[in-house]
């Protein structure tokens, strides 16, 4: 038996994301309206008949609440969960927020990363930009973090390259910056307490299957 006395919680990365995940929940019937008020300063909405709460995080706090079951289920940026490491299921890709996480720099800097030299590389992503350069490249470099406006660091000279994300990549076109590698590709993921797979199975079961069937077509 399904224990729908229980509330199913949903952590939400503020902003885009969120307003991209109700969208697509409300094509499998989940909605939330008292959400939908753009003026409201209210952090926590819930559905009384289908017995689910939302509330509103910021990104990079998503995987902190699921990991502890503040939240059973998280929305939330590939890119939040790779740079958290926390202990958490990833489910599905939801298809949505699709950009890619790169080596930027001005063109000369290529060389640079071509011959290894020991270079600055400042990210909002320490852990990512690591990863990549120690792991995957094998090339020592010195990581700065910063926490926005990452562009600004190779043209003052804060840095040789940048880790960061590309959309549409107008940012770094208008600060006369290139992509230099493709670090790997990102989007909106579903993301599930260890504990709530088990324990709400059948209920995390269905929306997975309802999910998957409405961004199949
Ligand atoms: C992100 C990212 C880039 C930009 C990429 O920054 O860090 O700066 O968007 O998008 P584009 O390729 O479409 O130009 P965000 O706007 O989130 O702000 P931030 O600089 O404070 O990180």
């Amino acid at each position: 038996m399904m224990r729908e006395d229980r509330y199913l919680t949903f952590a939400l990365g503020k902003g885009r994301l969120a307003k991209q995940t109700l969208e697509l929940f409300e094509r499998i019937g989940i909605t939330c309206e008292e959400m939908k008020d753009k003026d409201t300063r209210k952090l926590i909405f819930v559905n009384e008949d289908l017995k689910l709460k939302f509330f509103l995080a910021k990104g990079p706090d998503v995987p902190t609440y699921v990991e502890y079951g503040a939240a059973d289920i998280g929305i939330v940026g590939k890119d939040t969960i790779l740079e958290e490491g926390r202990n958490i299921y990833e489910v599905l890709d939801l298809g949505f927020g699709k950009c890619r996480m790169c080596v930027c720099g001005p063109r000369s800097a290529k060389d640079l990363l071509l011959h290894h030299e020991l270079i600055r590389v400042a990210t909002k992503y320490p852990r990512i930009a690591k990863d990549y350069f120690y792991n995957k490249k094998h090339q020592t470099v010195e990581i700065i973090k910063l926490n926005g406006s990452i562009e600004l660091a190779p043209i003052v000279g804060l840095s040789e390259v940048i880790v960061d994300i590309v959309e549409t990549g107008s940012t770094l076109r208008e600060n006369g910056l290139d992509v230099l590698e493709e670090v790997c590709p990102l989007s909106a993921r579903m993301v599930i307490n260890q504990v709530s797979i088990k324990m709400e199975n059948e209920r995390i079961t269905k929306l997975i299957t309802d999910l998957k069937s409405v961004l199949a077509q």
